[in-house]
């Protein structure tokens, strides 16, 4: 299986978690494009959702498949949310923000009665941080001020598209800090959410309800306890 076979995979098995109608959250990146294509069907074929994309990526691709979207101002009822992630440990904690969207992630994430992640198996660790940079939205006053007291942390590096920084959809930049493997999450994430001119971290603790993963035995599911 491809990984874009098990992404698919993951995407089309979670559509086992929709209500049958009602106001759908919609993440962003690689995983979740199969999932918001997904939706697109359901609703051509006559399910009523209305959805609440979590970038302008995952707006753009739900517009061109036809989803019908609430503004991003919200306020929004949201039954579920659908995301992606870049690492999952066996207790459901998440790193996310490869996409630099993990801020509207978040808020979509904490709108919603229910989460349901979809990844393929390579995103599996036992502890967050053991592949993967911990992404953080940066206001763009006093960004060396914030690089600087973030260096007492781990190492941060603005992160660079074809060699200019990625602004996120809000105008921010964000940035990866790379860490050893994590032991306390929370605790590192109330530490970076109390540095000012950070906007949010791409931790997720405690955030997930179900995480499905698709490898290549199949379909799994894991679930909080
Ligand atoms: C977007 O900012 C991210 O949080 C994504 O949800 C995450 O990076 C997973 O993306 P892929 O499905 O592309 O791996």
């Amino acid at each position: 299986m491809s990984s874009d076979e098990m992404k698919s995979a993951a995407a089309r098995a979670a559509l086992a978690h929709l209500p049958a109608g009602g106001v759908i959250g919609l993440g962003t990146g690689s995983t979740t494009r199969f999932f918001i294509e997904a939706v697109g069907e359901l609703v051509r074929g006559g399910r009523s959702f209305s959805c609440v994309p979590t970038s302008r990526a995952s707006r753009t691709l739900a517009e061109r498949c036809g989803i019908p979207l609430l503004d991003d101002a919200g306020p929004w009822q949201l039954e579920l949310c659908v995301d992606g992630a870049d690492e999952v440990t066996p207790t459901l904690d998440l790193i996310k923000g490869g996409g630099g969207a993990h801020t509207r992630e978040k808020i979509v994430n904490q709108a919603a009665k229910r989460n349901v992640i979809i990844v393929d198996e390579s995103k599996l660790v036992a502890r967050l941080g053991e592949t993967r940079p911990v992404p953080l939205e940066i206001l763009p006053f006093g960004l060396n001020t914030t690089l600087a007291a973030l260096a007492a942390l781990g190492e941060p590096r603005v992160r660079l598209v074809e060699g200019a920084p990625l602004m996120s959809d809000s105008g921010n930049f964000i940035v990866d800090l790379t860490t050893s493997p994590i032991d306390d999450p929370a605790k590192l994430d109330s530490t970076l959410r109390g540095l000012p001119g950070i906007v949010e971290t791409g931790l997720f603790i405690g955030r997930a309800d179900v995480v499905v993963v698709a490898g290549a035995q199949g379909i799994r599911e894991l679930r909080r306890q």
